[in-house]
């Protein structure tokens, strides 16, 4: 028998697959994966209903047009420089093939969300992650670090504001002096913005704004509108180059589900319209102090989340692997986002998108059983 080709071991199950498979093992309350517990709006289930039947044929790869008018509207771009794609992490994939290859180094930061670095090696480049600094002010990017980490064969930054796991929203003066950099040295940037509209304080800073020429900005339906398994992303490209990118995205699934894409493109505007961010802006806050409280009531130190649905936490007694077997509490270990880096003593991240009624059963939990 031929065997496998080596690229086939880079990425095993994921962390985030393992631990909702140990919390259903343990009938456990899981805090881990990143899917809310609520239902996706009524808007857009009636949106999907009423697109069965009528949009069933592919879409041009690049996305039905009305989807990508309806993005190019909401994120104030031109709907030609849309690519729709099968969920972020397609968008993140169809940029690795695109932008970066043997040889080049492509810049994340580190704690790193878990599929930069297998994408950025499939493509044939190699992930140069930048360590953030975690002390008792919580998380901070060192502008420095990154900055003696670019060499000739910097290729592209990708960077993830909100920042899943820290709950960082970077200011913009950070993210100008990212530019600068970039603009010195001539490499692309992505930014990954699927919790663009999850923010607790100052509205995040579209990092496309500051560098329309060099950016390709990442979204998601699934983190915007609650609805995860639809797995509707896009790409918001520079000027002039979503035909390339969309030539390269049509080599994987070709189009993504056009009935959900003809059901996102009706409920943008209406989630604007009704003020869905805002309500969901409001929930998630308050359910992310509830977590906090319980959280530190139980002798832990938490990072605040300026943004995303994750905040991290370190206890000293507390391993994810063992509390989903005494506790029944599923958690991410903070390992799961370090490839290259010590990790954090004690760190864990908590996803606060779950009920009120699943975080409060978690921290009893944790307080019984701990
Ligand atoms: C930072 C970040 N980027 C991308 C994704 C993937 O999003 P999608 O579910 O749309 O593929 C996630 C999902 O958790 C994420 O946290």
């Amino acid at each position: 028998m031929p065997e496998l080709l080596p690229r086939t071991q880079l990425s095993q199950e994921s962390v985030f697959a393992r631990m909702s498979r140990l919390a259903a093992q343990y009938s456990a309350v899981n805090l881990g994966q990143g899917f809310p517990s609520d239902a996706p709006p009524a808007f857009l289930q009636d949106a999907a209903r009423h697109a069965i039947g009528r949009f069933d044929q592919y879409s041009p790869p690049a996305g039905l047009p009305a989807l990508r008018t309806a993005l190019g509207t909401d994120l104030g771009v031109n709907g030609q420089d849309i690519v729709v794609t099968t969920g972020a992490t397609e968008a993140l994939n169809v940029l690795a093939l695109s932008l970066y290859g043997p040889g080049d180094e492509v810049l994340m930061l580190e704690p790193v969300f878990d599929v930069y670095i297998p994408q950025a090696r499939l493509a044939g480049a190699d992930p140069v992650t930048v360590p953030m600094r975690l002390d008792d002010a919580g998380w901070a990017f060192d502008f420095e670090t990154l900055e003696r980490a670019v060499t000739p064969r910097t290729r592209a930054l990708l960077i993830n504001t909100p920042f899943n796991p820290t709950g960082t929203v970077f200011s913009r003066e950070e993210l100008l002096q990212v530019v600068a950099l970039a603009r010195q040295h001539d490499f692309w940037l992505i930014s990954d913005e699927v919790y663009d509209e999850l923010y607790y304080g100052e509205k995040p800073t579209s990092l496309r704004t500051l560098a329309p020429e060099r950016t390709f900005t990442v979204g998601s339906a699934g983190k915007r509108l609650e609805a995860t398994g639809w797995r509707v992303g896009w790409i918001a490209c520079p000027p002039g180059l979503s035909g390339n990118i969309a030539g390269i995205r049509q080599q994987g699934s070709f189009c993504s589900p056009v009935p959900l894409q003809a059901a996102v493109a009706a409920a943008l505007p209406v989630a604007r319209a009704e003020g869905f961010y805002e309500g969901l802006r409001q929930e998630y806050g308050e359910r992310q102090q509830l977590l906090t409280g319980g959280l530190k009531e139980l002798g832990a130190t938490v990072q605040e989340a300026r943004g995303t649905y994750f905040l991290t936490a370190q206890h000293p007694a507390w391993e994810a692997e063992k509390l989903v077997e005494t506790s029944g509490v599923a958690v991410i270990p903070g390992s799961a986002f370090y490839a290259a880096h010590p990790v954090p003593a004690g760190l864990l991240r908590f996803a606060f998108c779950k009920s009120r009624e699943q975080i409060g059963q978690a921290l009893e939990q944790l307080r019984q059983r701990p």
